[in-house]
């Protein structure tokens, strides 16, 4: 995810207030309130903030010198596409996450100059946040959730079949993660993978793929 003030980035925006822009739909929207603050100023500014998961070839940036202030008292959407930064920000901004760089302020806390007591602190008194989640489990990969129903039912799913709904569900490149390292929506589209794969493979027979792998 990329913002800056006046022209947002194509892969996903802060729609601004709602006062701002009534009119304006949005697919997902947090609130974000910042306590004693809120009279006062922004409920919370970013700075160039950037974050980069993992590194070398596999990188992925998910946060690219975002810059943006949230009024207080006001209700923010950020809506864009899945896998395009939205839940890094908010763990971000709300001190969930460091930065990789740049800076977050929370009203006039420097999130950055916090230590963990400190921030563990800040986030109790001034923070509330709600999480997406999925029944994916964790110490498996993408890949190894979506075929587990059929290696539970003792099967091995067809390549052909296997390789149809990780297309279908756009998920090619993300099935070596595990859940802890996907966005919400990808995990949903894993959940999605899981049960289309099951639905087709019970349908046919567990036996029947097993006899075809
Ligand atoms: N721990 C991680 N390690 C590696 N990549 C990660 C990790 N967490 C998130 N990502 C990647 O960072 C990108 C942004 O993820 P994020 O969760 O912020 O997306 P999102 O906009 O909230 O998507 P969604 O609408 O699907 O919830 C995605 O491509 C995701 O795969
Ligand atoms: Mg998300």
């Amino acid at each position: 995810m990329s913002l800056r003030p006046a022209r947002f980035s194509r892969r996903a925006s802060a729609l601004g207030s709602t006062r701002d822009n009534p009119e304006r739909p949005s697919t997902e929207v947090v609130s974000v309130e910042a306590g004693r603050s809120a009279s006062v100023g922004p409920a919370i500014r970013a700075a160039e903030a950037t974050k980069v998961y993992g590194c070398g070839a596999t990188a992925v940036r998910a946060l690219d010198a975002v810059t943006l202030t949230l009024p207080a008292g006001e209700l923010t959407g950020i809506m864009g596409p899945s896998g395009s930064g939205k839940s890094t920000l908010l763990h971000c901004l709300a001190g969930l996450d460091p930065l990789t760089s740049g800076e977050v302020f929370v009203g006039e806390v420097r999130l950055g100059s916090l230590d963990d007591d400190a921030l563990t602190a800040l986030r109790r008194e001034r923070l509330g946040f709600v999480f997406q989640s999925f029944n994916l489990l964790p110490t498996l990969t993408a890949s190894d959730n979506i075929t587990l129903p059929a290696r539970l039912a003792g099967s091995h799913p067809e390549p052909d079949w296997l390789r149809t709904v990780v297309e279908v569900t756009g998920l090619e490149d993300r099935l070596s993660h595990r859940p802890s390292e996907l966005s919400g929506g990808e995990q949903q589209r894993v959940a999605v993978a899981r049960a289309l794969l099951a639905s087709i493979l019970g349908s046919r027979g567990w036996g029947e793929d097993e006899a075809s792998s």
